[in-house]
């Protein structure tokens, strides 16, 4: 099966490629869901929304901080390096991400489409004034603006409608791709997850490669089953 998605990616002329969570696990960065899911007892579900901001913007903002001191001491991995190697190599390339973790860029990815928002950047609840802060902690949560408004992190949530510019890209290079990897995500969190349907109804050959069978495993022409750092690298040798 390996050779079979070798064959289809080296000569495509129009790859695109959605990552999750699971691309970052071997940089030491806990997925959202299955073993170790879970943050105190709490499920993403519950804090990645704008109700349990709304409710608790401490909690939630407690939640972020620790991802963030999580992720401030990791490192992109060879999965994250691959895929910079790929978009050197194909003709047309597009890197859609679900992580809001950075590592793609911190990898040197040129171009991500980050449909999920980043972390490491703050956004006023009040005055809708964004900014970087790359510190691993913040002092005194939750973070305010000069206007005296409630920070947040510039990350979508549940029930809130993806950046409409990032969200068309990824549509436009799913639909165009040749070959489309889905790598490490669960395929279950819309509207990210039609991307695949996408790509494939409009004829690409999607490659799947995931620990675990996936949401997106039915329709992928090849899932290849183990760790995205050990595959990836295998899949451009
Ligand atoms: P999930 O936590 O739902 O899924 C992670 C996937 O990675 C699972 O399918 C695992 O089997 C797989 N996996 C784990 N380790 C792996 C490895 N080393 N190599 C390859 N695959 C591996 O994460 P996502 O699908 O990214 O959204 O979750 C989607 C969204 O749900 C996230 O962006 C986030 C979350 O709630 C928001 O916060 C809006």
């Amino acid at each position: 099966m390996k050779d079979q998605a070798r064959e289809w990616l080296c000569p495509a002329r129009s790859v695109a490629v959605l990552t999750g969570a699971g691309i970052s696990a071997e940089s030491g960065i806990p997925t959202f869901r299955g073993a170790g899911g879970l943050w105190r007892e709490y499920r993403a579900e519950d804090l990645a929304t704008p109700q349990a901001f709304a409710r608790d913007p401490k909690l939630v903002w407690e939640w972020y901080d620790w991802r963030r001191g999580v992720i401030a001491q990791a490192q992109p991995n060879a999965a994250h390096r691959a895929l910079v190697q790929l978009e050197r190599r194909a003709p047309e390339f597009t890197l859609i991400t679900q992580n809001v973790d950075g590592l793609h860029d911190r990898a040197g990815s040129a171009r991500v489409l980050k449909i999920h928002g980043d972390i490491w950047i703050l956004r006023c609840s009040r005055c809708g004034r964004e900014h970087q802060d790359c510190r691993a902690s913040i002092p005194d949560l939750p973070p305010r603006c000069a206007c005296g408004g409630i920070e947040r992190p510039g990350v979508v949530w549940f029930g809130e409608a993806l950046p409409p510019d990032v969200w068309s890209c990824a549509e436009h290079a799913a639909s165009r791709a040749d070959v489309f990897l889905v790598i490490g995500t669960s395929a279950v969190v819309y509207p990210a997850a039609r991307l695949v349907d996408i790509a494939k109804v409009r004829g690409a050959k999607v490659i799947e490669i995931n620990i675990a069978e996936t949401a997106a495993s039915a329709i992928a022409d090849i899932s290849l089953r183990g760790a995205a750092a050990e595959i990836l690298p295998e899949l451009l040798a």
